[in-house]
């Protein structure tokens, strides 16, 4: 079954979302609208929540997980994910938040209490350490992540551009 309970907690969607029946999605898991989720997606909301909003798209192969409470970080690590966020494929997110209107490049990891502000490019194969900060309007690449340059026009306006495209697309899905 893709989507299941952990502890009687069931994972919660908004209105006209997409899940291929190969994904897996449990626990404590909140959606907002539209949002669309791909072919051998993991998503384990058991000892944090993941928290995602309206019209994202976690693409094939990625994975995310949260990291519980403890005495060194009481509140743990969830994942929160903003609105209009593209998460390519094979991506690992891990106890991080994410703000809104982001391209995660296919296969980049972002570990636990990272940051990334809204209007960010994390280039394919990144890796975002523990506790990293990206800024607003920039595109990162490399492992560890370092800044490239300012975002161009073009780039910002496709950050919007690739989740409309996804919704469009779940909606081929959904017919
Ligand atoms: C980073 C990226 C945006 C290209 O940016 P760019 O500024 O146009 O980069 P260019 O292609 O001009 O390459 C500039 C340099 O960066 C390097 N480079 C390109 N992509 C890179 C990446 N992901 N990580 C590290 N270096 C990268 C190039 O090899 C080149 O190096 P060189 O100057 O030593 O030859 C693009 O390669 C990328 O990673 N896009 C992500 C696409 C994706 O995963 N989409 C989701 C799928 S749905």
């Amino acid at each position: 079954m893709t989507i299941r309970s952990y502890k009687d907690i069931q994972p919660r969607f908004g209105k006209n979302c997409y899940v291929d029946e190969s994904a897996v999605w449990v626990g404590d898991i909140h959606c907002g609208d539209d949002v669309s989720v791909w072919p051998l997606v993991a998503a384990r909301g058991d000892v944090n929540i993941i928290r995602i909003g309206n019209r994202t798209n976690i693409q094939d192969g990625s994975v995310i997980h949260v990291t519980r409470k403890s005495t060194s970080t009481p509140d743990g690590y969830p994942t929160i994910i903003g609105d209009d966020v593209t998460i390519g494929h094979k991506c690992m997110l891990h106890g991080c938040t994410l703000g809104n209107r982001i391209l995660v490049g296919m296969g980049a990891i972002i570990m636990d209490g990272a940051i990334v502000e809204d209007d960010v490019f994390v280039g394919a194969g990144c890796l975002v350490p523990p506790n990293k900060r990206l800024e607003s309007g920039y595109l990162y690449v490399g492992s560890p992540a370092k800044q490239a340059r300012p975002l161009k026009d073009s780039e910002r306006a496709f950050l919007k551009q690739s989740a409309d495209n996804y919704v469009t697309l779940k909606q081929d899905y959904i017919e």
